[in-house]
């Protein structure tokens, strides 16, 4: 759904700049917009105050008060208070708040009286726009102030992250100014490469440099396969009696690399094991550790090992992912006996009762934005792979919207969470 025409690509990168807040208690929380969304130092009389309070025990308060531009009100003007579609064109503030899982809620403020207000679940996914809320504007001289009253409901569950964004003037003269600006564009995130480091113990201490693991996920040229590849440490272990490489399944004793990808809610997951003797494993889990199929047939994985360092590239068929996967986790195992090391991506959480190395432990897994690289997978479908494992529901459930999406993520949340 394009409903972000203006600076559609910067938002995702905006987002990771958001910092920690805490939601109004009793306390009112004010914010400043002080520098423009590439952090250079705005002219104070283009200053934005944002005041966030406690309204009642159910909502919060948001008061805006900013320069007026005297930019042209939306030219169907609406029902001021109503909804409206295409706001983010005009004189506006945007305020996002936003949880670990990269759910957010996007309220747009209107100098003219209009508000907008969208549910996410991920970059650009929208799950619910148009929702209402208690939204008034004044315009005097050179100043507009806005009042909204936010039901906490319609926050994602532990929203932690916020930001603001204020804008005004038209196309090519559009000025955007931000709470908290990003200076470079991160480019990696534009070419759709995403790169992670193992560079912890599974129990979280620092590896020495020469010990990381690299891991870069991107889609294949044709667009139909993930191409995964690993740069790794190579330690020389004993390799497998198996040569020549091929489906192995028993490579997680040897020197090897897993990637976990999570499917949420559903739990559903695959894993794909890479070493560096040239063979790999893909193992299709439904839920904590319930084993639902392997492959045997042969991936396409080239390898190379060279001193003290392997690299690996296999590409997986996108249709061996489960549907929406918005979680992941990745491993390394090297060393015999009492020397066997296990490192993780994501170790377990601090003051967790995990006592052994623990790759299924769904609860330290983290946020991944695959369905940005590959929106397709951002449905409630499976892909055939996975219908024939007999776990998915055979009239696919269509995607739901509203609210009621966000309470079952969120009960599904808890129940991970509590796992
Ligand atoms: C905005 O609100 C502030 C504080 O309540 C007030 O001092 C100011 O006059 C208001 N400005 C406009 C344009 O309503
Ligand atoms: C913005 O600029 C300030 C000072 O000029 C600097 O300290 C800060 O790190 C910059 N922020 C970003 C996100 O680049
Ligand atoms: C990394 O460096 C340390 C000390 O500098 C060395 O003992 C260790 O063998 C190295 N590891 C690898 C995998 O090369
Ligand atoms: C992954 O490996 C393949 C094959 O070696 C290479 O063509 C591709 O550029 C690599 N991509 C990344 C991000 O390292
Ligand atoms: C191994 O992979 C790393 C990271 O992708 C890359 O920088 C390096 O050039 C690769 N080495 C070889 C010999 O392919
Ligand atoms: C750890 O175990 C104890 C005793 O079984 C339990 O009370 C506690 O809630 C557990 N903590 C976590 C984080 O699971
Ligand atoms: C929200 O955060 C609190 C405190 O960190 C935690 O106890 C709770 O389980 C979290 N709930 C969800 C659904 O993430």
């Amino acid at each position: 759904m394009g409903l972000h025409n203006v600076n559609q690509s910067f938002i995702f990168l905006w987002l990771l700049f958001m910092i920690s807040v805490h939601l109004p208690n009793t306390n009112a929380a004010e914010y400043v917009i002080k520098t423009s969304w590439n952090n250079m130092t705005i002219d104070s009389s283009d200053q934005v105050i944002i005041n966030l309070e406690k309204h009642d025990a159910e909502s919060f308060k948001i008061v805006v008060q900013a320069p007026f531009y005297d930019d042209p009100p939306p030219s169907t003007p609406g029902d001021v208070g109503e909804p409206k579609w295409g706001l983010w064109d005009f004189e506006l503030v945007k305020i996002f708040f936003l949880n670990d899982l990269h759910q957010y809620i996007e309220i747009q403020l209107g100098a003219w009286g209009h508000h907008f207000v969208l549910l996410l679940n991920g970059y650009r996914h929208t799950i619910r726009f148009g929702m209402l809320i208690n939204y008034k504007a004044d315009r005097s001289g050179k100043r507009w102030n806005g009042t909204a009253i936010i039901p906490l409901t319609y926050l994602p569950v532990n929203a932690s992250k916020l930001n603001v964004f204020s804008y005004h003037g038209s196309r090519d003269k559009r000025v955007v100014n931000a709470l908290y600006p990003v200076e470079n564009i991160a480019t990696a995130e534009l070419d759709e490469i995403r790169s992670f480091q193992i560079a912890t113990s599974w129990m979280g201490k620092e590896l020495l440099s020469n010990e990381t693991v690299d891991l870069h996920i991107q889609l294949d040229p044709s667009r139909t396969n993930l191409m995964l590849n690993v740069s790794a440490p190579f330690y020389n272990d004993p390799a497998p009696e198996k040569t020549n490489g091929g489906p192995f399944a028993d490579l997680y004793k040897y020197e090897v690399v897993h990637l976990y990808l999570l499917g949420y809610p559903d739990l559903k997951y695959l894993e794909i094991q890479l070493g560096p003797w040239g063979h790999y494993l893909v193992v299709f889990w439904n839920g904590y550790y319930n084993k639902v199929g392997s492959l045997d047939s042969p991936l396409k994985y080239s390898f190379n090992r060279f001193g003290s360092h392997w690299n690996g590239s296999a590409t997986i068929p996108l249709t061996y992912l489960p549907p929406r996967v918005y979680l992941m986790n990745a491993h390394s195992t090297h060393g015999v006996d009492e020397k066997r090391q296990w490192n993780s991506l994501y170790p377990v959480l601090e003051g967790s009762n995990q006592s052994s190395p623990d790759y299924h432990n769904l609860k330290n897994y983290k946020f991944v934005d695959l369905t940005e690289l590959y929106p397709e997978n951002d449905d409630t479908k499976c892909s055939q792979i996975w219908q024939a494992l007999n776990v998915c529901p055979n009239s696919a459930v269509q995607s739901q919207t509203g609210i009621i999406s966000l309470v079952i993520l969120n009960a599904v949340l808890v129940l991970l969470l509590n796992m």
